[in-house]
């Protein structure tokens, strides 16, 4: 049941009634003067012109045209809008429909499609720190967005693992004396345990390493040496690599875990392996690739596009300065580079799953990286014209002084001192609510304030992060909309009513149907947007009219029995559709707080 495109049908037949033909022009919006009407449509004064009539008469035309039990009250104003209220006995039967729907009313794709979100990111053997939360985030959501409109979604967290920090962190650790025993005449590397090397070792290994990097031009080239000993699986740099990745993306996972964020494949850069000759065969073989300095480019401007470079011979190619530089698929020294995983992973992904878009949820900085990567992919044939591919490049999470989150001595800031800061927080808070010693709770508020705090932005913003806003247990926050659903909770737990049937008879009843109407609308409108934020506000302002409706009614001590249930149905209705938002958004409902 999907009430806008009622009302457009209605108008449409009108239409149709006196001729006019265009009605694919005829698109019914929420109106922005609630406190006139629910719905408007400006179509009048579109078609206006074509009739050349006056666009209040086409209008009044219109709206006579309207059969009077349409389910739907028209009027027009001036110049020529049509305003529409839905009729009390409708929202009682949207009410009743979302109730009853297994997908609470989210409208439903038309053509489902597989969609591949790549997201998450983490990289082996390098901390998790602040500017890894995003892409968890904003990615799990997006998911579960498409999972909740009847899209087949394939989710990969495409670790960073086959990368330079390989090669560093192996370097560094053989300098330290951690790993002699692997290069041992003789030695039994594949049961050798890594003694001695820890999370924390690895957490001060690789800094250390990729400081030396930038003034140590020595010690780089060994690091690329090792890097690309690890990409060609040369002992015993292959088993060690594989040891620190598996200490690594343990904790890894329990991170995500953390957050709510599951994958279905743990794949990573180095998955792409086996097709990385392939594919840039591919490129040589179209002559798609040039060399440059040693090292082979794909040049991916296209003309027109921008500033051209002056031509030193005639037979040269025509080339475009910045910010589309070539593409570089093979490194001086023969060495895989981020932009031939990602080629080659599109490759491998199109054989496994064949999926009709793939989506890359990452720091916006990267927009150049993966624009080329697309270009390469389209123009090598690597993917398929009819595939859509999809960069979603998310803001900074900045500090309240407006600069990238930083600690106060102005380090990096850890991922998980971030969650257990929010979790420390929401501990303090419910014990001032009485509720002491429930770490799984405290979980629950803190993850879920920061992800509600992230979501409600628009995904390109940078914003602040604010832990005492984001907590705040009355305002646009996760905590509200949990805290809502548990007294929703409180008050199904102790009333006693029959299943009745909704009967809307007051503005705020009306309130909170028309508020589901718009929460299930804006699930469209995140899923054309890639990102969350009308979601989150239309949890928030549906949450807002259930407060509303229960401090000016007595739901309770109701004597009417059939008027009781109705305002029942009506909290089950706000929780179902409330669970089924915190959810898509990767947040967990709560049973009390
Ligand atoms: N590991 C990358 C980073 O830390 C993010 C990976 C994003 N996905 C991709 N297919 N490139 O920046």
């Amino acid at each position: 049941m999907n009430i806008k495109e009622q009302i457009a049908q209605i108008l449409a037949e009108s239409a149709k009634k006196f001729g006019v033909e265009e009605v694919d022009k005829l698109v019914v919006s929420f109106s922005n003067r609630p406190e006139l009407c629910d719905f408007q449509t400006n179509f009048a004064m579109i078609v206006c012109k074509t009739l050349g009539q006056k666009p209040i008469d086409v209008a009044n035309q219109l709206v006579e045209n309207v059969a009077k039990d349409s389910g739907f009250d028209f009027s027009v104003a001036m110049p020529g809008f049509i305003n529409i209220v839905v009729k009390d006995k409708t929202l009682a039967e949207y009410a009743e429909f979302v109730s009853a729907d297994k997908n609470c009313g989210i409208e439903q794709v038309s053509n489902p499609r597989t969609i591949l979100f790549d997201y998450g990111g983490a990289n082996v053997a390098k901390e998790l720190h602040v500017g890894h939360l995003r892409s968890p985030i904003v990615g799990e959501a997006l998911k579960r967005l498409h999972i909740a409109m009847g899209n087949k979604t394939i989710s990969d967290v495409h670790l960073g693992d086959f990368g330079l920090q390989m090669g560093l962190t192996i370097l560094q650790l053989h300098l330290d004396g951690y790993i002699d025993k692997f290069f041992e005449e003789g030695a039994d590397i594949k049961n050798l345990p890594l003694t001695n090397v820890t999370l924390d070792v690895l957490n001060e290994e690789y800094p250390k390493a990729s400081k030396r990097k930038d003034v140590d031009e020595e010690f780089k080239k060994t690091a690329d040496e090792y890097t690309l000993f690890v990409q060609r699986h040369k002992e015993p740099y292959w088993t060690i690599y594989n040891k620190i990745r598996a200490l690594s993306v343990a904790e890894i996972e329990k991170n995500y875990t953390l957050l709510n964020t599951e994958f279905d494949y743990y794949y990573g850069e180095s998955d792409a392996d086996p097709a990385i000759e392939e594919t840039v065969q591919m490129f040589v073989d179209q002559g798609l690739a040039r060399e440059s300095e040693g090292a082979l480019v794909v040049d991916v401007a296209r003309e027109g596009e921008h500033i051209p470079i002056p031509k030193k011979s005639e037979d040269e190619p025509q080339r475009y300065k910045n910010p589309m530089p070539p593409a570089i698929i093979k490194k001086y020294n023969g060495g895989d580079l981020y932009a031939t995983t990602d080629i080659a992973t599109i490759l491998i992904r199109n054989r496994e799953f064949n999926p009709d878009e793939i989506v890359y949820i990452t720091d916006n900085r990267q927009s150049g990286h993966f624009e080329q990567v697309f270009r390469c992919s389209k123009l090598a044939g690597i993917s398929p014209e009819s595939q859509k591919l999809t960069h979603v490049g998310f803001g900074t999470m900045n500090g309240k002084d407006g600069k990238p989150f930083k600690t106060r001595a102005g380090g990096v800031v850890k991922y998980k001192d971030v969650v257990d800061m929010l979790v420390e927080s929401a501990e303090q808070k419910l014990s001032s609510n009485g509720i002491v010693g429930d770490k799984e709770l405290a979980r629950r508020i803190g993850v879920g304030a920061m992800k509600f705090g992230d979501l409600s932005n628009t995904v390109v913003k940078d914003y602040v992060f604010d832990v005492d806003k984001f907590l705040a247990f009355d305002g646009k926050t996760g905590p509200y909309i949990q805290y809502t659903i548990a007294r929703i909770n409180s008050i199904l737990a102790k009333a006693s009513a029959e299943n009745g049937k909704v009967e809307i008879e007051n503005a705020d009843e009306r309130n909170i149907v028309l508020a589901v109407l718009k929460l299930n609308s804006s699930y469209q409108l995140c899923y054309d947007s890639y990102s969350m934020n009308s979601l989150c506000l239309s949890a928030f302002d549906l949450a807002s009219a259930f407060s509303t409706f229960y401090n000016n009614h007595r739901i309770l001590s109701e004597a009417n029995e059939n008027k009781k249930a109705s305002m029942l149905k009506l909290c089950e209705l706000v929780k179902k559709c409330l669970e089924k938002a915190l959810h898509t958004l990767g947040i967990d409902s709560v049973e009390k707080m």
